[in-house]
């Protein structure tokens, strides 16, 4: 699929197929993930692959937004290698592991599976249930599956705003302080 028809056509998955996820097409998503880009090269990402009953239900204790499936990647950073911008201290981790999230969702969509984002989630919960240590910052947990039959997009899903509301040239002084 070229790139302009996978962009358009992913779209978040909410209901999946029971079908598991083939380990050959895990890898495919972890080579993927490996490749991203990350500032300065500092790599700082870690994912933790979930498919077992037990640690699915630990998802499910973390967040509503599971949606039965199968496959869930847990994206986190590590706060000793990331990057520092120096004029303010700002630090690259949440970047770089949206990066390879985003990595994980568009080659899941390449591969025909379908995920979906999962910001909301209880972090303290996740730090529990898997052991994350100190130095590793829970970014996402990117559900995964094969669509079911019936998957449809959400409604938000084709509300985007034009590209007039979006793009700026020059400066950014005609974008206000309005909506
Ligand atoms: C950073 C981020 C966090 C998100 N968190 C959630 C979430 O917790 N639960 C959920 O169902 N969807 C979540 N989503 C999916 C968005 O709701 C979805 O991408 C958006 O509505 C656009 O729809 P689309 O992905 O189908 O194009 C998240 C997406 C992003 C990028």
């Amino acid at each position: 699929m070229d790139f302009d028809t996978l962009a358009a056509a992913r779209y978040s998955v909410r209901k999946f197929k029971t079908q598991q996820v083939e380990q050959e097409k895990i890898d495919c998503l972890l080579r993927a993930a490996r490749i991203a880009p990350t500032a300065g090269n500092r790599q700082p990402h870690r994912i933790l692959v979930i498919t077992k009953e037990a640690g699915l239900k630990k998802v499910d204790d973390c967040t509503p937004y599971r949606f039965n499936a199968p496959l869930v990647l847990l994206t986190a950073y590590d706060t000793r290698r990331d990057w520092t911008r120096k004029y303010d201290g700002q630090q690259s981790g949440m970047t770089d592991a949206a990066i390879v999230t985003t990595h994980l969702m568009l080659q899941a969509a390449d591969i025909g599976l379908g995920s979906t984002w999962v910001m909301s989630f209880d972090p303290r919960k996740a730090v529990s249930h898997f052991q994350i240590p100190a130095h590793l910052v829970p970014a996402a947990f990117l559900v995964i599956g094969y669509p079911a039959d019936d998957a449809v997009p959400a409604e938000q899903h084709r509300e985007r705003l034009a590209l007039e509301s979006l793009v700026y040239f020059d400066d950014f002084s005609a974008c206000g302080s309005g909506a």
